[in-house]
This record gives C-alpha cells, sequence and structure tokens, in this order.
C-alpha cells in the first residue's frame, strides 16, 4: 500500500491535532504538529526575553538566534504522541501555556522563523507516510499532500473547546480571554505577509462546529481511503 501524505490546516482550537492525531494512528502514519514548532519558539523567545511586556518582538535578536533553535520530536509511548522538544528537552507542557499562545502569532509572521521551519517540516514529510496540521501545510509546506483538509468551526465552538481544555489541565482563564486570544490569532494569522492561513484549493472543507469527533474522523477516512484506493 503507497504511504502518501495528508496536510490538515485550519484555525486554531478547530480540532485539527485531534483528527490529524487519530488519522495517523489508524493508518500507522507519523503525525507532525507544526504548530508545536512555533511554540516551540515562542518560548525560547520568552526565555530569552525577546518579547517585552507590550509582546513586541525583538526581530533582529530573534533571527540571531536561530541558530541556537534546535527541534525534535520525541515519541511518548504514555500520550501516544510525539511531542516537542526545544534544545534536547521535552517542552510539551509548556508550550500550552496561555503566555505562549498569547505571543506565538508575532513569533510565526518572522519571514526567517518559517523558512527554518518549513525546510524542517519538508525534510520530516518528504517520504511520505505523514499527516501533518498546521496552517499552511497544504499551500506551502506539501503543496503536493495527496489529501489535503481544511478545518473550521465557528468561534463559539472554538472557544468552547478550547476554554475546557485548559480548565481540564488545572489553568485559570476566563472564557472570554480565551476567545478574545482565538481572535487576535485568527486576525495575524490570516493577514500576515508570509504565507497567512489560507485553504488550499484542492482542500476539503469541514465545518465541524455541530460534528462529532467520530463523525470528522469517519468522512476523513473515507476520503483517505478513496485516495489509496485509487
Ligand atoms: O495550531 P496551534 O494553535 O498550536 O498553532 C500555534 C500558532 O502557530 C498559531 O497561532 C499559528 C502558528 N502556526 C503557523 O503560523 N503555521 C503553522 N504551520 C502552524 C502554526
Amino acid at each position: 500500500m503507497k504511504r502518501i501524505s495528508i496536510a490538515i490546516d485550519g484555525l486554531s482550537a478547530s480540532g485539527k491535532s485531534t483528527l490529524a492525531q487519530g488519522v495517523a494512528r489508524a493508518l500507522n502514519y507519523l503525525y507532525i504538529d507544526t504548530g508545536a514548532m512555533y511554540r516551540a519558539v515562542t518560548l525560547f523567545a520568552l526565555r530569552e526575553k525577546l518579547i517585552d511586556r507590550e509582546g513586541q518582538l525583538d526581530e533582529e535578536g530573534m533571527k540571531a538566534a536561530l541558530p541556537r533553535v534546535y527541534l525534535t520530536f520525541r515519541f511518548n509511548p504514555g500520550s501516544g504522541k510525539s511531542e516537542v522538544c526545544l534544545n534536547g528537552r521535552n517542552v510539551e507542557k509548556e508550550i500550552r501555556s496561555h503566555e505562549v499562545s498569547r505571543h506565538v502569532s508575532v513569533v510565526a509572521r518572522l519571514p526567517e522563523v518559517r523558512e527554518k521551519l518549513v525546510l524542517a517540516q519538508r525534510r520530516m514529510g518528504e517520504t511520505g507516510g505523514v499527516v501533518m496540521d498546521g496552517r499552511d501545510i497544504g499551500t506551502v509546506v506539501l503543496p503536493d499532500a495527496e489529501v489535503k483538509f481544511f478545518m473550521t468551526a465557528s468561534i463559539e465552538a472554538r472557544g468552547q473547546r478550547r476554554f475546557l481544555e485548559l480548565q481540564r489541565k488545572g489553568r485559570s482563564v476566563s472564557l472570554e480571554d480565551v476567545v478574545d486570544n482565538l481572535k487576535e490569532r485568527d486576525r495575524i494569522d490570516s493577514t500576515r505577509d508570509h504565507s497567512p492561513l489560507m485553504q488550499a484549493e484542492d482542500a476539503i472543507v469541514i465545518d465541524n462546529s455541530d460534528l462529532s469527533i467520530e463523525q470528522q474522523f469517519d468522512h476523513m477516512m473515507a476520503c483517505v481511503q478513496q485516495v489509496l484506493h485509487a
């Protein structure tokens, strides 16, 4: 059976990663969470004090520091997920903080950051057998992916989902703050000059505001099977 590449793009908290992980597991493919890579660079920038109190990124400092950012993934059999490591240390937990979420868009819009990460992502995807999720996978990173999905959901559905996720993790943050952060990230991610969030022309659109995870999974697997058996 051929091993294809599957690109999953979409808005923040549209449920991409849950589905991407499920599809990767079902096919025994590698799952690559590219958002985790942008988050890890943001964590690095915060630690290096390259982001000030107003949320401004020291762009020159960031560019100069980029050669010191080394990202890898390590499979965690417990979570069944590949977790991101920053300079050899697993930072999967730290990168999900509200602090990182608040600042990631300003880091992700820097062209030098994107060039470095896109190159690494293409290398990981070049052999096929991958499910990669992000914002620019179907358009920029893997434009030749055999199957592309674009996931959307209403801001209410996404806000509620992310809020519950943070609550489960014991983080104290209001629904209003979560929704504001999502709106702001949507705005920056969709309007940046360098590879903004965009739907690939050949992507299959899934609006999952009213779909269960099982319904989405079944639909996505049916699309994948169609390509695998074509
Ligand atoms: O998927 P996520 O919410 O974990 O992504 C975090 C941020 O990284 C998001 O605000 C946009 C950015 N991102 C990006 O610009 N390109 C990608 N391929 C993946 C994520």
